[in-house]
């Protein structure tokens, strides 16, 4: 693990969006991986802002979903298609035919089947970037969770049921994800996780200091190939 302490969100972002911008324009044609949630906007910002300045061309690499809540769709606010069309895809004018995501109001088994193809199809991920959860999930893999394939469908811990209003802004009845499975995360040529706020220190803690499937980020951490961006206040 290569660790990176920055001392705030919009470096930890900016360092991010450095990593990931070298990685496209290193790498044209490749598949990308990005979480949804809130962690990663100030990375999505900088990214357009590079486009904008001619940096880069976010339309040189392919993108698939990470994870969608299952029974939701893109018209719900908090949605992760939703956030990611609002804060990525939209304003980066990503063409269509440049991304696959899941559709939480589809068939759930469908939606992997669908995503794992698109992911095979690809040869795999090439960069990822990943939030982490309250209770150290990536994408929808849980704690304890295990799933052999490239994606999964997956039943919600509590934690992530409870903090479930932060996005829709009042309680749903969700109970299940569909996700990129940790096995195919950590398959990728690149792995980029990020985490900020004090909220988010007690669990980086714990995944620096441990490697178990009950904390799914400590599998990550722990790979030499991927680097840890956090901020300050997410470090004690
Ligand atoms: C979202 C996702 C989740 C979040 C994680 C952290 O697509 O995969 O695993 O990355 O729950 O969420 P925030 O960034 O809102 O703290």
């Amino acid at each position: 693990m290569n660790l990176i302490v920055k001392k705030n969100y919009i470096e930890m972002s900016t360092t991010a969006a450095r990593t990931v911008a070298d990685f496209i324009i290193n790498n044209p044609g490749s598949l990308l991986c990005f979480c949804a949630g809130d962690t990663p906007y100030g990375m999505f910002e900088q990214l357009i802002e590079m486009q904008k300045k001619g940096l880069l061309d976010l339309n040189s690499v392919y993108y698939v979903g990470l994870d969608e809540w299952v029974g939701v769709g893109e018209e719900t606010t908090g949605s992760c298609v939703q956030v990611m069309n609002d804060h990525f895809y939209l304003p980066a004018n990503i063409k269509p035919e440049r991304k696959l995501i899941f559709n939480g109001l589809n068939n759930p088994q469908d939606e992997c089947k669908k995503i794992a193809d698109y992911i095979k199809r690809h040869g795999g991920i090439g960069l990822t970037v990943l939030g982490i959860g309250m209770n150290g999930h990536i994408g929808f893999n849980e704690p304890g969770t295990d799933i052999s394939e490239l994606c999964g469908v997956v039943a919600l811990d509590d934690v992530t049921k409870s903090v479930l209003p932060k996005y829709f802004g009042r309680q749903l009845p969700l109970t299940q994800g569909v996700t990129v499975s940790t096995k195919a995360l950590s398959e990728a040529k690149q792995i980029i996780l990020i985490a900020s706020g004090e909220k988010k220190a007690a669990i980086i803690k714990k995944i620096i200091g441990s490697k178990n499937r009950d904390i799914p980020a400590s599998l990550l951490a722990h790979l030499e190939k991927t680097c840890l961006i956090v901020d300050r206040s997410a470090y004690i």
